[in-house]
């Protein structure tokens, strides 16, 4: 998601600092205590502008939500919209996620959300994809049995490539669909689009969408070096 340089950023953050956790790897294990309750926490990897994240949390008063994004000017805009929303079941943090377990204790999680993940399309740089078999055998460390991935793209190939690893995990899709908007599929996501899918939309493309759990027989490891 590219964003122009946005003047004062530092001090716009502070203005709007009500729900950002500045340092989100000291808070593994204890991110209950940062909600002060003990609803079912998700995270969104990359929120960019925070469309989706905020309008969940704003639907879904009863869950917990973190958007996670990287881009400090980005992630401005995901803070000035918690601030104005005034959402107590948001918080944000503005690092890129190298390794899901530096934040998160093992079953912390109830769920991950991948929306719009970049496609990293050179095959050198497959294992930067969110959904290559590393990641996603990381971030079903970190979410308790029974939670789910839900992973929407307009990208074609790697929707593909993320389809693979997850049958080769051996994970149980529950929902899946090449259109996401067509009148016949009433799958929850379709409800809450995201910036991306919104432009997409307008261009006639296709959302791909895929919700799965990792089921007791799955594996923890690749075994090997893949
Ligand atoms: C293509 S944009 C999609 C943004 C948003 N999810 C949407 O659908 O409109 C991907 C975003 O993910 C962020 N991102 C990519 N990898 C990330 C990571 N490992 N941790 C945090 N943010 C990440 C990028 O900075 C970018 O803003």
């Amino acid at each position: 998601m590219r964003q122009r340089n946005v003047k004062n950023l530092q001090g716009r953050i502070e203005e709007n600092s009500t729900h950002l956790i500045r340092e989100p790897k000291t808070m593994k294990g204890r991110w209950k205590e940062v909600f002060g309750n003990d609803h079912p926490i998700y995270l969104e990897v990359g929120s960019g502008k925070g469309q989706f994240i905020l309008k969940r949390a704003a639907s879904m008063r009863d869950n917990n939500y973190i958007a996670c994004e990287g881009q400090d000017n980005v992630c401005l805009r995901v803070l000035e919209k918690a601030e104005e929303a005034g959402l107590d079941n948001l918080k944000v943090f503005m690092e890129f996620i190298h390794d899901i377990h530096e934040y998160f204790e093992e079953g912390e999680l109830e769920g991950v959300f991948l929306n719009f993940s970049d496609p990293w399309p050179k095959e050198r740089h497959a294992k930067r994809r969110l959904t290559h078999r590393r990641n996603l055998m990381g971030f079903f460390q970190v979410i308790k049995p029974g939670g789910v991935i839900e992973f929407k793209t307009d990208n074609d190939s790697l929707f593909e490539f993320s389809l693979g690893e997850i049958r080769d995990l051996g994970y149980e899709i529950l929902e899946l669909t090449e259109d996401l908007h067509a009148d016949s599929c009433d799958y929850l996501s379709k409800e809450f689009p995201t910036e991306y899918e919104g432009r997409f939309m307008e261009r006639g493309k296709n959302i791909n969408y895929v919700k799965f759990r990792k089921t007791a027989e799955a594996a923890d490891e690749t075994g090997g070096n893949k």
